[in-house]
């Protein structure tokens, strides 16, 4: 037994040792809500011998019965370093206030309002503000929609959280969005329109397509121009369709559908202008190879097409 707690304390050690060295940075939230993550590589060990503890009926120390109390704080940071914001450098201290300068807990909470006070930058209704310090865009676009409204009047409407879960702070799938929407907007929840969700989907499921075509023509634009063709009418049509495709994200926020889709017809009608000018040889790369024309060109595209759809999959993620 007393070699087993042996074992424990120099875990202890070593992880005081060695793991704020592995997040060395100069802010405080970061180093020590890392610190406390049950998920790491050392707190796992913690764990399974915290387990074998339990088993041979061995007392526990203070530290498990923290656990629980902990948890929430550590499934956020664990999600948050998964995220773009984390990739970007948006750390705890941008939307819960507090001071990361300050090593010790107490100090670094002190000026931190906790998330239940209406006064927090993370309650419900303040959180399209607190967003907006960056994505002023999309707030400017969300408080005109009628989702702004309500939220500013009663409960039942989504603010940017809702769609965006923290603390990943992901993007929907098309296909996510009919559960998702349909959570308010359906018979049962009655609130009007119900072929929103249906919509939706349909909208952004052309997002995904303009995407994928924006990138076929600039490998059409890119093949016609090895072949000596004039391709600059093309390419402004091409950058056109791809400065729509730029705000359209942003122009979502609006929740105004029929502008919105109005947008993405522009996309679309700019991309076929596009193709119409380079009008490919090669319709597929299937009967490219059963065509005159080298093999190499229909590989090619076979590779970039396989990169594309990887490449829209991953953005889905
Ligand atoms: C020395 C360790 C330590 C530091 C530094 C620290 N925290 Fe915490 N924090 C904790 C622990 C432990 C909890 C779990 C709940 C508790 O014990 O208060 C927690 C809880 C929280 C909560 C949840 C509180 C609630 O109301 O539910 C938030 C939000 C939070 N921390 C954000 C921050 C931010 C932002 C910073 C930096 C300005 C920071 N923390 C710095 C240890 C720390
Ligand atoms: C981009 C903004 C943003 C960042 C960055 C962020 N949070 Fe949060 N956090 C929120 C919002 C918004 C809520 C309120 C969620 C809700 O009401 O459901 C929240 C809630 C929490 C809670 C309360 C428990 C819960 O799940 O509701 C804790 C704990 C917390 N955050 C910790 C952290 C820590 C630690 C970091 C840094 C590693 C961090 N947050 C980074 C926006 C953020
Ligand atoms: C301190 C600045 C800051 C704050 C505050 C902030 N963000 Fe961000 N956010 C960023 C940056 C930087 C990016 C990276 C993309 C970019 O450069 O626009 C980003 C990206 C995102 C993305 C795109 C993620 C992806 O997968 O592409 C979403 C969604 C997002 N933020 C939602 C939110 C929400 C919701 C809040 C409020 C709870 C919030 N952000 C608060 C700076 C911030
Ligand atoms: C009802 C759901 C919903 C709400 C509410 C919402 N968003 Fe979004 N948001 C989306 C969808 C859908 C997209 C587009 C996703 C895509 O392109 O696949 C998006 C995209 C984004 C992006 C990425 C933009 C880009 O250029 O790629 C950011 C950042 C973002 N939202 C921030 C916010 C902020 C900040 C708020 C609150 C002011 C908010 N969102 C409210 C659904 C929502
Ligand atoms: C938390 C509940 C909730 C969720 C989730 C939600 N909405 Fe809404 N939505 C509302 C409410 C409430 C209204 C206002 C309805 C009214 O006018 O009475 C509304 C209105 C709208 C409108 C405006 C309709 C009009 O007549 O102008 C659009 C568009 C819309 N929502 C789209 C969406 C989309 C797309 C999603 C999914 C990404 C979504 N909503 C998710 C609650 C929600």
């Amino acid at each position: 037994m007393y070699k087993r707690s042996g074992i424990f304390l120099l875990l202890i050690g070593i992880s005081i040792f060695f793991v704020p060295n592995v997040t060395a940075s100069d802010n405080s939230c970061i180093d020590c809500h890392k610190t406390i993550s049950p998920f790491i590589e050392i707190q796992k060990q913690f764990n399974q011998i915290r387990v074998e503890h339990l088993e041979k009926n061995v007392t526990c120390s203070l530290e498990c019965h923290e656990d629980r109390v902990r948890q929430l704080a550590t499934a956020n940071y664990q999600q948050w370093s998964e995220s773009v914001h984390a990739l970007k450098g948006v750390t705890c201290e941008n939307c819960h206030g507090g001071d990361p300068k300050i090593a010790d807990k107490a100090g670094a909470h002190k000026e931190m309002t906790k998330r239940t006070d209406l006064e927090s930058p993370v309650y419900y209704t303040n959180v399209p503000a607190t967003c907006g310090k960056c994505h002023s865009k999309e707030l400017q676009n969300f408080q005109g929609s009628k989702h702004y409204q309500k939220l500013e009047a009663l409960k039942l409407a989504p603010t940017c959280t809702t769609c965006h879960a923290p603390h990943r702070f992901t993007l929907l799938d098309p296909e996510e969005f009919r559960n998702f929407c349909g959570n308010c907007h359906s018979v049962y929840k009655k609130v009007a329109p119900y072929d929103i969700p249906v919509k939706a989907e349909y909208l952004m499921g052309g997002v995904n397509k303009l995407k994928f075509n924006i990138d076929m023509v600039n490998n059409d634009i890119f093949l016609a121009k090895k072949n000596g063709t004039d391709v600059s009418q093309a390419q402004k049509h091409a950058d056109n369709a791809l400065g729509t495709l730029g705000n359209l994200a942003v122009l979502w926020h609006e929740f105004n559908l029929t502008h919105f889709e109005t947008e993405l017809d522009k996309g679309n009608a700019e991309i076929k202008r596009a193709q119409d000018i380079v009008k490919p040889v090669e319709t597929s790369p299937i009967k490219t190879k059963a065509k005159d024309t080298p093999g190499f060109t229909g590989i090619i595209m076979l590779i970039s097409m396989a990169a594309v759809l990887f490449l829209i999959r991953r953005n889905r993620d």
